[in-house]
């Protein structure tokens, strides 16, 4: 008999979930991480009372009841609003696109003069078939709005011209006639009071986890501890790239304390014109709403989007066309795995929110576990 039923590999929130359910239903569970703390990308650091996203921003969002039902019983969420602001040059505009951002752009103070501008400024553009990301934007939303929101921001995310990315990469661009900031649309929306690791250590109360331990470091001792793998890593890694390597966008983050008590006003502030080469700026106390956070000084960090070969870490998974069908051969050879359950955003392969990620290790759970 072996030691576990299962072996978690990564004690991020699909991990974290997997196991807890796991254990729940009367299974040991092993869970380790390659890295020295668990949580994931979701990870928050404490900093003497200021709780640093560590892995970029992390907002919780969803309109799933069940989901958040389920994280409602390890955390209290606090009532942060994600409502950034966008820096183009010396102007600075209102997020979502919405009647604050026209009112800043045009002067337009009504939702009949704010349709007018921009159907106007659709017209002017004369776009018929977009064949490319930026012929895209401008026959949705129009000349003025792309050139200071979109253009930069989206060629520094990508490390490409937008006239070189394809039209489908902007399906459509949600536009509100209302003075609403609000950036998503979800029913539920909140930080977890105390940041995501206090979170994630209920998760993985009483759970046996091992960190600093890389799983094809020692492979095959280590899935000889179980009966079962769950495998939240790379799945092109699991299979040695035989098939090739999937591409990811990387990240850079560059973390600074400032001694003053409020630097940008905001949580997160996007940086738009190209010329600037980090994409948004978070200032990490302004999540924690309604928590007595330090006076004498604020901790900021800068984004940089890097191509993979710069980045210490795969980030955003790069589903083209291209990626997605290797990813699908992949997947394929998955399937004749009966011992190995690969999850979460580098075990699919796919860009998924945190609420995303729970709901799929739940139903992973209750598809796998008897
Ligand atoms: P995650 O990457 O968190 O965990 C996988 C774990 O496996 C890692 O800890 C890794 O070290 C470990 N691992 C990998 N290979 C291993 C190996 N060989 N051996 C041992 N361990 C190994 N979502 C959201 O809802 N709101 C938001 O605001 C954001 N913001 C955001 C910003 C940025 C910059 C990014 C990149 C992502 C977001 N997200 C987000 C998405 C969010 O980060 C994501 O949904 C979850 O972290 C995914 O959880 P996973 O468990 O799938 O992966």
């Amino acid at each position: 008999m072996k030691k576990y039923d299962y072996l978690v590999v990564g004690a991020g929130l699909f991990g974290g979930v997997f196991a807890r359910e796991a254990t729940k239903k009367g299974k040991k569970v092993l869970v380790i991480d390659k890295r020295d703390h668990i949580a994931g990308n979701a990870y928050t650091k404490d900093e003497n009372g200021i709780h640093v996203h560590v892995y970029g921003a992390h907002i919780f969002h969803t309109s799933n009841k069940e989901v958040w039902d389920y994280v409602n019983q390890f955390t209290e969420f606090n009532n942060y609003i994600n409502s950034p602001v966008a820096r183009y040059k010396d102007e600075l505009y209102n997020l979502p696109f919405n009647m604050n951002t026209f009112y800043q752009m045009w002067g337009t103070r009504t939702p009949k003069e704010a349709k007018e501008m921009i159907e106007k400024q659709k017209e002017n553009a004369k776009v018929d078939h977009p064949q490319n990301l930026e012929e895209q934007a401008i026959s949705l939303i129009g000349q003025d709005i792309y050139e200071k929101l979109i253009k930069g921001y989206t060629e520094k995310q990508w490390g490409k011209k937008a006239t070189e990315l394809p039209a489908f990469i902007i399906k459509r661009l949600p536009v509100r006639y209302t003075f609403d900031n609000n950036y998503f649309n979800d029913r539920y929306q909140g930080i977890p009071v105390g940041g995501y690791t206090q979170m994630m250590e209920k998760i993985l109360d009483g759970i046996e986890v091992q960190l600093n331990t890389d799983f094809f470091e020692n492979r095959e001792e280590l899935s000889s501890l179980a009966d079962k793998i769950v495998f939240t890593g790379k799945i092109d890694e699991y299979y040695n790239y035989q098939l090739g390597e999937l591409e990811y966008r990387g990240l850079k983050f560059e973390t600074e304390v400032l001694a003053e008590e409020n630097h940008q006003g905001n949580a997160v502030v996007n940086y738009t014109e190209y010329e600037v080469p980090y994409t948004r700026i978070i200032e990490h106390k302004h999540f924690q709403v309604g928590e007595e956070t330090p006076k004498d000084r604020t901790i900021v960090t800068k984004e940089y989007p890097l191509n993979i070969s710069e980045s210490s870490e795969p980030f955003y998974p790069m589903n083209d066309e291209k990626n997605n069908e290797l990813y699908k051969k992949y997947e394929e050879l998955s399937k004749n795995e009966e011992n190995v359950i690969f999850g979460g955003r580098l075990g699919m392969y796919r860009y998924f929110d945190m609420h995303h990620i729970i709901f799929e290790a739940l139903e992973a759970v209750k598809k796998n576990v008897i």
